[in-house]
């Protein structure tokens, strides 16, 4: 199984660095949506998978369950099924319907939990179904993203490692937060390299992660409805909150000046790096990166329609993180 999950590894990681056109910066886009499965959580994903089934935690007849209706369960579910294991996605009323279109190809099975909890979002209510899960099945594994140190290594030893090869310099770097994966990985290992770049955590109004009050958040991907642990290590100099507004006009503002077809979060990490102020850096010729976790294509019942983008003020929340 190992050497089947090894095979894998040529797909994940070495993603584009690409260099935007900006009339004062050095800017650059890290597209992870060239991944496997289409996100920057493959990486987390093959860390912990590679992990599990080396020491034993995953064999052939283990089960993988996993709170995530987004990327996460997708990278999941890919590696699963190329390694022919079962992998359950736990998701709720909240999904966007092209993921969980996607994941009900993908899974071994999906469970919808419907109800919402005490926070009016579904997280915790998740996380009870987990729970009883790994006590209900005989041979189960939960990444579990939110407190896995693993998350964070992955980010530490690829897409950082990555960053520091790719770049001679960096002042400033803008990461979207979810489980807070990336960011900590990010910001430990590029600090290293570079002990004057900045970090900067990207969020979404309405996400609770950096204290700030809860309200619904239409846009899959960023943001959580609660603070997870492995954000604990990041080195983070800077929050910027971004809307959903800012985010429509940065998605349709790389598609349409850049050709770059992304996901919510890119937006919303380029709609940072838009309105930063540079000044305060004190530095010529700012180098800043953003990091593009995935692509448009299942953000086109939402951010790339008219329609949905119309009414955002009335949509139904989304609560899925
Ligand atoms: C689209 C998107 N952007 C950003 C993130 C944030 O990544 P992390 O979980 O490493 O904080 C995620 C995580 O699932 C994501 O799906």
């Amino acid at each position: 199984m190992l050497n089947k999950l090894h095979q894998l590894k040529s797909l994940i990681g070495n993603t584009p660095m690409m260099k935007l056109d900006h009339p004062r910066l050095e800017l650059y886009a890290k597209l992870e949506g060239y991944n496997y499965s289409g996100s920057i959580k493959d990486r987390p994903a093959y860390v912990i998978m590679e992990e599990a089934i080396r020491t034993n935690k995953v064999g052939p007849d283990t089960t993988i369950i996993e709170s995530s209706s987004g990327n996460f369960a997708i990278a999941l579910a890919s590696m699963c099924k190329n390694l022919d294991i079962k992998f359950i996605a736990v998701i709720d009323k909240f999904t966007n319907p092209a993921n969980e279109a996607l994941l009900r190809v993908l899974c071994h099975d999906v469970i919808k939990i419907m109800e919402p909890d005490e926070t009016g979002g579904c997280l915790l209510n998740r996380i009870r179904k987990i729970r009883s899960l790994l006590i209900e099945l005989p041979d189960a594994f939960w990444p579990n993203q939110y407190e896995n140190p693993l998350n964070p290594k992955a980010h530490y030893e690829g897409t950082a490692m990555e960053i520091c090869r790719d770049l001679e310099r960096l002042d400033v770097m803008f990461i979207a937060v979810s489980s807070g994966g990336s960011v900590t990985g990010v910001s430990q290992r590029v600090k290293k390299e570079f002990p004057n770049c900045r970090t900067v955590a990207v969020d979404a109004e309405g996400s609770v992660i950096f204290g700030a009050a809860p309200r619904p958040r239409p846009i899959p991907g960023m943001g959580s409805s609660m603070r997870p642990k492995v954000l604990e290590a990041a080195k983070i100099d800077e929050v910027v909150y971004v809307n959903e507004h800012e985010v429509v006009n940065a998605c349709n503002e790389l598609l349409n000046d850049h050709g770059l077809f992304l996901g919510g979060s890119s937006g919303g990490a380029y709609a940072a790096a838009l309105k930063y102020d540079y000044d305060a850096l004190g530095v010529e010729n700012p180098v800043a990166a953003f990091i593009c976790a995935d692509m448009g294509k299942v953000y086109l019942d939402n951010i790339y329609n008219a329609d949905w983008v119309a009414q955002l003020a009335s949509y139904e929340p989304n609560y899925n993180n």
